[in-house]
């Protein structure tokens, strides 16, 4: 089950041409306990490869299947039951937002998903506070917020859903740097305490070595990686990703070579202090 693409390729129409933003796509993605990062330059396909995960796109050839459904499904209330399975988070949440007040909006997700009202604000509540979006906003209007709590409340009214697998289009994109790792923490709990597959889009080098377990690399459309993220970092052909070394990585490199300290992986920066401090005590 979960979510495999079968030799998808995606074309936008424009007047004159058009344009190949996803092509020849093979992908098969588990529907529990992964943790994916796509990543790959402005403009490789990121956002369009991921829209396919919930038939907001449909391909212009090739399948995409979703939780043993081909997409797009018969039966036209099957959508819904695929949106729900499969949440994801717009790389600009104000497209995602349109209530009048933030509780609203958040309640819609479970309210589409017969839920009652009751069960859509229970839900709805939790979601909030799993995002830290205080009570004081509830009433208010998401488009009267800032970029990064806009961000928060569309995660909010994905996690209300609860969907199976969560695919996340630069979630922590416009957030300070205490926010960013808020929420990749939220999303790391949900991952380690349902099992649950994420699916991150993400330029942060630095956010997808620390969390991710897989790492896909888009380029020109096509993928040119799909590997576990060990492998990726040390690929011969690594340069031509035009991917940026996570900061831990880049000083392990750099203290190899200037210090002639032994270069060994370090995906974060706790492992990389810890790591250090052995090999200052040797
Ligand atoms: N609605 C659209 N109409 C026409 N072309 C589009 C449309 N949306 C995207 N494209 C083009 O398709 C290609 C892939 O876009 P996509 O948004 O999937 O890239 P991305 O990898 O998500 O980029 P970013 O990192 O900037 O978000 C780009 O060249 C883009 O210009
Ligand atoms: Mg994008």
């Amino acid at each position: 089950m979960g979510i495999q693409f079968k030799e998808v390729s995606y074309a936008y129409r424009g007047l004159k041409v058009n344009y190949d933003a996803i092509k020849h796509i093979n992908l098969d993605i588990s529907e529990k306990g992964e943790f994916i990062a796509i990543v790959g330059q402005t403009g490789s396909g990121k956002s369009t490869l991921v829209q396919h995960m919930n038939a907001l796109l449909l391909p212009t050839s090739g399948n995409v299947y979703v939780f043993g459904q081909t997409l797009p499904p018969k039966k036209k209330e099957k959508i819904n039951y695929l949106r729900q399975k499969v949440g994801l988070v717009f790389q600009f949440p104000e497209y995602q937002l349109f209530e009048e007040t933030i509780l609203k909006d958040i309640m819609f997700g479970p309210k589409n998903f017969k839920n009652t009202e009751e069960e859509a604000m229970i839900k709805a509540k939790k979601a909030a506070q799993i995002v830290g979006i205080d009570e004081s906003l509830y009433q208010q209007s998401p488009f009267r917020i800032s970029g990064g709590q806009m961000r928060r409340v569309a995660v909010a009214g994905i996690l209300a859903m609860e969907p199976e697998i969560l695919v996340l289009d630069e979630p922590t994109r416009g957030l300070d740097p205490k926010g960013r790792k808020d929420l990749m923490e939220i999303f790391n709990d949900i991952h380690h305490q349902q099992n649950k597959t994420i699916i991150l889009i993400s330029h942060d080098m630095d956010l997808v070595s620390e969390y991710a377990k897989r790492v896909i690399v888009l380029k020109d459309g096509k993928i040119v990686f799909d590997g576990p993220k060990e492998e990726l970092f040390e690929h011969p052909n690594f340069e031509t990703f035009h991917l940026e070394l996570p900061t831990s990585l880049k000083i392990l490199k750099h203290l190899e070579k200037v210090a002639h300290i032994p270069y060994a992986p370090k995906y974060d920066f706790p492992s990389l202090l810890s790591y250090l401090k052995e090999v200052a005590h040797e």
